[in-house]
């Protein structure tokens, strides 16, 4: 076990996706600097993520942030305790801009290599917004490639209750937006329709608080939204697109709380913490919150800043890791990997 007395500085590096970010990170909860390079402009003009125009820009972008968020923390190389990098899951050619430029810098350096899991730093957002929250407690997972509820045992180690077995909620969120004529990227735009909107259609009609088990699906209530768009087009039948934000986003929501205070019940959990881009659903917050105090449980989500990916929450990740003597590799042979587990 490394010395905690001391303070230390761990550097995150993040390109899973179309977000080139890198961050300066003290005691895995302190966030001396945080740049993030976003593409969604690029990106949305085809509608969604291209993985080939990603890692262009990840490449044209990596060593700028990198010296903007050494600069911003007041920090060099040299005063860096540890480089940690997501490896996956996300774009195979995204991944490998970030471990490559994190490979070359700790080989160069001598510093030590941190493997992080990606969704292992959405959760570890939680850690620098909410400074007394600690192990045990339940994990609700919600981003564009997973939704799944875990257990965190401690900071290193969970337990999966139960995952999607279909689509993530957030890849549903994005093609009902695609479907309704909104931008990428599509939950923000879903959620800012629904508010003007009434959830007036049952588009599966699942009642939630009758099903008790802990994984989700979203492939049904994604076609329905679809056929229910393509069937009112074919009868030239007026569509409220601000309806069918209000009543899928409803829905949507309604499976993953509904799941999350079961299982909270079930293992007798008091506390649970939201984790991926969907936990900026400002729904989802309020359902949780109001659900969780009628039994009792205190609900942790991440600022909307530290929701959508940064590496802050993987120099987070990759604090705790080291500090434990876990994940650090080789910067020889660390390979990016487009899917792992949980
Ligand atoms: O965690 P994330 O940034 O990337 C992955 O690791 O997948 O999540 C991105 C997802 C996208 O599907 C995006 O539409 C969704 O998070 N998202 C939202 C909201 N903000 C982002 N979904 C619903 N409501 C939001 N406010
Ligand atoms: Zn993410």
């Amino acid at each position: 076990m490394t010395n905690v007395e001391k303070d230390i500085l761990i550097l995150g590096i993040e390109s899973s996706c179309d977000e080139t970010s890198v961050s300066v990170v003290r005691n895995g909860r302190e966030v001396l600097s945080n740049i993030i390079s976003t593409q969604i402009d690029i990106h949305k003009l085809y509608g969604g993520v291209v993985p080939e125009i990603a890692s262009r820009n990840h490449v044209k972008n990596i060593d700028t942030v990198y010296h903007e968020a050494l600069a911003e923390a007041g920090v060099t190389i040299d005063d860096i305790d540890g480089i940690a990098v997501t490896y996956g899951a996300g774009l195979l050619g995204a991944l490998i801009v970030g471990v490559n430029f994190a490979k070359a810098l700790s080989y160069s350096t001598g510093k030590p290599l941190i493997a992080v899991n990606h969704i292992e730093g959405h959760i570890a957002a939680n850690y620098i917004a909410h400074s007394e929250l600690k192990p045990p407690f339940v994990c609700l997972i919600v981003s564009g490639g997973h939704t799944a509820l875990v257990e965190m045992k401690s900071f290193t180690e969970r337990k999966l209750i139960g995952t999607t077995t279909d689509d993530a909620i957030g890849e549903a969120f994005d093609k009902v937006a695609r479907e309704c004529g909104l931008t990428y990227p599509g939950g923000p735009n879903v959620q800012a329709q629904a508010k003007f909107g009434e959830s007036n259609i049952k588009f599966t009609g699942m009642d939630f608080e009758k099903i008790k088990d802990y994984n989700f699906s979203y492939s049904g209530l994604k076609t329905a939204v679809i056929n229910y768009i393509h069937n009112k087009k074919q009868r030239g039948e007026k569509i409220s697109i601000p309806d069918v934000c209000a009543s899928f986003e409803s829905e949507a929501i309604c499976q993953v709380v509904n799941k999350s205070i079961f299982a909270l019940k079930q293992f007798g959990y008091n506390k649970i913490a939201l984790a991926g881009g969907v936990s900026a659903n400002l729904y989802l917050r309020d359902k949780m919150d109001a659900e969780a105090k009628k039994i009792g449980a205190s609900v942790f989500y991440p600022p909307l800043n530290l929701c959508t990916d940064n590496a802050a929450m993987i120099a987070s990740a990759g604090y705790y890791n080291f500090i434990e003597g876990k994940s650090i590799v080789d910067p020889k042979t660390l390979v990016p990997t487009s899917n792992i587990a949980l």
